[in-house]
């Protein structure tokens, strides 16, 4: 649907009469054609989202400040975290910190400030200007009763380090304190790699690996089972990431590592402040970006993107009746022109919401504006479902599912 207007919900009934009279083969046939049907639309009235791509105004007429976030429900009320951006090209540095917004229908938001400042200090890892922090998502832990905030962090600013962020509060909004930065699972092998190649590398490999010059894009000679295993000294890499917090409490850190050619699902520690140590690898070689997950009917899905920096490119879909995998893609997930399955309606996938007490979930996304990046806009699209359950994305109201 065009996210300005309602969606109504056009259901086919047949009366009681009208069924009375049908033999019962028919019968049958009519309801299982009627529940399909009905499946394959949205339940209830849509979520009334803000137009794509337009200004998106805070309740003092100033638009949102919260690129590449994620949102937290608690305690009846929306979180958005986001990257506050600045103008210009400069604004691609991280030179404020992550703004929150607040809401309670998803389409009014009032600004809650900062959540997280950079810092002032020069030899911080998030000093002001200095680094680039991204993709922030904040989780709440039921048993410590603190908000935790994961980011993408490159210290020195220039997309060397693909380290992580880790921040904590005791009020949703903040303010986070700031607890240090890392490099992932240091010294862990993933779960699911066979013993042989649970080995660091001989030196003609790392050799190897030097000469390739992999900056972070894809490479036709990407090296599929070598990365991991030479960051397994000093923690393996990530750069675009969410967060997840299953049915049983359990957390989970979703990030494109291995020079952003293979993507790590990696459990966090039930503080949710560090990792377990268990994780696995998923689609190495296929340059995953903008993981997006979610999970319907006890199944998961992910969507990302694929690897070309800020200009935007096709989405991919994935699912898995376990998180920690087997991952089966399923292709893209988009349907409207050629144009818009190309380019992911021009926007980049940053997080799956799940609509609070309602069978329905929203795809968000970013539409960058590099050369000013405060000037980004936001894409949310409500996902529909398919008659067999697969997620799509349109723009199209009333697209009836197959
Ligand atoms: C994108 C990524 C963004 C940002 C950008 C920099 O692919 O999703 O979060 O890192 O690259 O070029």
């Amino acid at each position: 649907m065009r996210n300005g207007g309602r969606n109504v919900v056009k259901t086919s009934f047949l009366t009681y009469n009208e069924l009375n009279y049908m033999n019962t083969k028919i019968k049958m046939k009519a309801i299982i054609f009627c529940l399909c049907f009905a499946c394959a639309l949205p339940l209830g009235a849509q979520t009334n989202l803000l137009p794509n791509g337009e200004i998106w105004s805070d309740e003092n007429g100033v638009h949102i400040n919260a690129h590449g976030g994620g949102i937290l429900f608690h305690d009846g009320r929306y979180y958005w975290f986001g990257e506050h951006k600045i103008e210009g090209t400069a604004g691609n540095l991280a030179h404020v910190g992550v703004h929150c917004y607040s809401s309670s229908d998803l389409r009014n938001w009032t600004d809650e400030g900062i959540a997280l400042h950079v810092s002032d200090n020069p030899e911080s890892d998030i000093a002001r200007g200095r680094c680039i922090l991204e993709r922030p998502k904040v989780i709440y832990n039921a048993q410590t009763k603190k908000f935790v905030m994961w980011f993408h962090l490159e210290v020195g600013g220039n997309y060397q380090s693909a380290r992580s962020g880790v921040a904590v509060a005791d009020c949703v909004t903040g303010p986070y304190q700031f607890l240090r930065s890392m490099r992932i699972n240091e010294g862990f092998w993933p779960m699911n790699v066979a013993g042989h190649l649970k080995e660091l590398l001989r030196p003609d490999e790392v050799e190897y690996i030097a000469e390739l010059r992999l900056t972070g894009g894809f490479h036709p000679d990407y090296p599929r089972d070598m990365v991991f295993r030479r960051d397994f000294i000093g923690g393996q890499m990530a750069r675009d990431m969410t967060l997840f917090v299953d049915d049983d409490g359990k957390a989970y850190h979703i990030y494109s590592s291995e020079e952003n050619g293979t993507l790590h699902i990696a459990e966090l520690a039930d503080d949710y402040l560090s990792h377990s140590g268990a994780f696995v690898r998923i689609f190495p070689g296929r340059f995953h970006e903008a993981p997006a997950i979610f999970k319907k009917d006890g199944k998961y899905f992910l969507f990302a993107s694929g690897c070309t920096g800020w200009a935007p490119n096709a989405a991919r879909l994935a699912t898995a009746e376990r998180i920690m995998g087997e991952w089966t893609e399923l292709g893209n997930p988009c349907r409207g022109s050629k144009e818009e399955c190309e380019t992911t309606f021009r926007a980049q996938s940053t997080f799956v919401l799940k609509v609070h007490d309602k069978d329905e979930w929203i795809f968000m996304a970013d539409r960058w504006c590099p050369n000013n990046a405060i000037d980004g806009r936001y894409v949310w699209i409500p996902i529909r479902f398919d008659a067999a359950g697969t997620p799509y994305l349109t723009l199209e109201e009333n697209e009836p599912g197959e």
